[in-house]
């Protein structure tokens, strides 16, 4: 089964370099040809729900800050602030009325200049959010451009006459439910929101927009900030000519009728964009990951560019749409992304998304089941991003009653939709009240679960969540082979074991993973390819290597470096 292996290594091994040389387009790359953000470990922090140094329920700067040693610890090399800038947080912070401040409940400039600091002491960079599609109702320059047809900012956002009076420019819906358009009496008209209405969409065909937001991530950098999570850049750009969306039949939650977003998503201007954002980044040395939902790697492809001068990392979304147990639905997700034209990107849970504990959980073997994913999406070729607490095995906890959602869209598409704050709770640092996060009830109620999934107590028992995902990533940091080596799948017809090897020159470390509930037994035929055995790196439960033989637990893991 190893027979072939070795033959491939030669050639993956050169294209890969090719492949390598060509993405680095930065200047500071390591020895072996990589920019920092490939092999750096990301983690994305929520600052509403990660740590509240003041007490007013509400994370904030230097709360984040006052764990910097903890994501040291873990092994975080850059963390992912979601937006943190002045806004009236209808949307959390995705509505920003000033690119260039802290919002007051986070902070200060200050408070984020001292994060940034001593983040940087300990070797952890920043990653900001940037929302460039648009800003909140709030922002002066949509004050401005409401004031008047004839306002300097009038062209900044998208502002149309009714289809005949009374009726929106268009059949376009917001993803948040509703007609796209809304009217204004004062001057006539109507504005195009994607989103929420408080969240007027910008105008990217009006020159002064685009510079303007490429100086607001040029004043970032020049304080220290390392690259940008790109919220939304799906939707930067509208059919000028505004043409219906064809419907697709259905209602969703809002009761909207389906419509495929031909005209409004994904357009070929968006490109551009990225480009001219790339540039400024690239005077950095910095990274721009993409919030990038895409139907396959080929239109993951568009987002890298053309000789990589998009994005570095547009994330595979693709990935969280496994939502169950599958080797073969994960080898297929797994090649494909090997396939794409630049480095992989693997996210498994966010604060858009159900926590992948509960996605993958049987109910019974949660704790194992979330190992079992660490060992996945940790060890293949690419740049992991954690969600806080995935270290803790924090679980998805949905309101029960309409009346204490928190996320508009829970409210509005209740009870099919019932919002995303399921999925941001804070932060479970330990067993005390409001698990440590606050001495204040927080803005999100704390599950039952922090009892016993939380920071101190996992932090103790060497058979934790944290404590394996710990280990896991000692071992990227450390191993060349999962670090650079190629990703060779094994075995690919069994259903129960998904197994693969990553392969760095003549060095293998092996990885086997039990997607099933039953206890498994699998020969690798180690001795026919070469190797003596397979050493333990890390394992869970009694899963170990005898021989040609991996025996695995029910959700076990295994994963060996291959010896001769
Ligand atoms: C992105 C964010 C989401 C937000 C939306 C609007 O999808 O991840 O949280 O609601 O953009 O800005």
């Amino acid at each position: 089964m190893l027979s072939k292996f070795r033959r491939i290594v030669v050639v993956v091994l050169l294209l890969s370099c090719a492949v390598l040389n060509a993405q680095n387009r930065a200047k500071t790359v390591d020895a072996g040809g990589h920019a920092w953000w490939q092999h750096a470990v990301f983690y994305e922090v929520y600052p509403r729900s990660f740590a509240d140094s003041n007490n007013d329920g509400v994370g904030d700067m230097n709360g984040i800050a006052s764990k910097l040693d903890y994501l040291k610890d873990l092994g975080v090399d850059a963390i992912w602030i979601t937006p943190c800038f002045p806004s009236p947080q209808v949307d959390f912070g995705y509505d920003v009325s000033n690119y260039e401040d802290i919002d007051p409940m986070y902070g200060t400039l200050a408070d984020f200049e001292n994060l940034a600091r001593e983040a940087k002491k300990r070797g952890i960079h920043i990653i900001l959010d940037f929302v460039p599609n648009h800003t909140s109702d709030q922002h002066p320059w949509f004050v401005d451009s409401k004031s008047s047809r004839t306002s300097a900012h009038r062209d900044w956002y998208i502002w149309r006459d009714g289809k005949v009076p009374g009726q929106p420019p268009n059949n376009w819906t917001s993803t948040f439910g509703g007609s796209a358009w809304k009217f204004d009496p004062a001057t006539n008209q109507y504005y195009y929101h994607y989103f929420y209405a408080q969240q007027p969409d910008l105008n990217w065909r009006n020159p002064a927009v685009e510079k303007t937001m490429f100086d607001i991530t040029r004043w970032w950098y020049k304080r220290g900030v390392s690259g940008f999570r790109l919220d939304a850049v799906d939707i930067l750009f509208e059919d000028p000519n505004l043409k219906d969306n064809p419907v697709t039949g259905g209602r969703n939650a809002y009761g909207d009728a389906y419509q495929e977003h031909k005209y409004n998503t994904k357009l070929p201007e968006v490109h551009q964009a990225l480009r001219g954002l790339r540039k400024v980044a690239d005077e950095y040395n910095a990274v721009l990951i993409g919030e990038t939902w895409t139907k396959d790697i080929a239109e993951l492809n568009l987002y890298y560019g053309k000789g990589n001068n998009e994005l570095q990392l547009p994330m595979d979304f693709l990935f969280t749409t496994v939502n169950k147990l599958s080797p073969a639905e994960f080898r297929k997700q797994i090649a494909a992304i090997n396939s794409a034209s630049g480095w992989p990107t693997f996210v498994i849970s966010n604060h858009d998304i159900a926590r992948s504990y509960d996605r993958y959980g049987d109910g019974q073997h949660n704790d194992d089941i979330a190992k079992l994913m660490a060992s996945l999406y940790l060890t293949l070729r690419g740049t992991p991003i954690l969600y806080y607490g995935e270290e803790l095995g924090m679980k998805t906890t949905v309101p029960t009653r309409r009346e204490d959602v928190k996320d508009p869209i829970g409210r509005s598409g209740w009870p099919k939709e019932k919002g995303r704050d399921g999925e941001r709770t804070p932060m479970q640092w330990d067993e005390s009240v409001n698990a440590g996060f606050s001495k204040t009830t927080p803005w999100l109620p704390v599950p039952p679960s922090a009892k016993t999934h939380n920071v101190a107590d996992e932090s103790k028992d060497p058979n934790s969540i944290l404590s394996f995902y710990k280990k896991l990533l000692k071992l990227r940091h450390t191993n060349k082979e999962l670090l650079d080596g190629n990703y060779l799948p094994l075995n690919q017809s069994d259903q129960k074991v998904l197994s693969y090897l990553r392969v760095y020159q003549d060095q293998a470390v092996l990885v086997a993973l039990n997607m099933s509930g039953t206890p498994q037994r699998v020969n690798f035929e180690l001795k026919r390819n070469g190797f003596a055995s397979a050493r333990a790196l890390a394992a869970t439960g009694k899963s170990s290597s005898q021989g040609d033989f991996v025996t695995l637990d029910p959700y076990g893991v295994f994963i060996g470096q291959l010896e001769r």
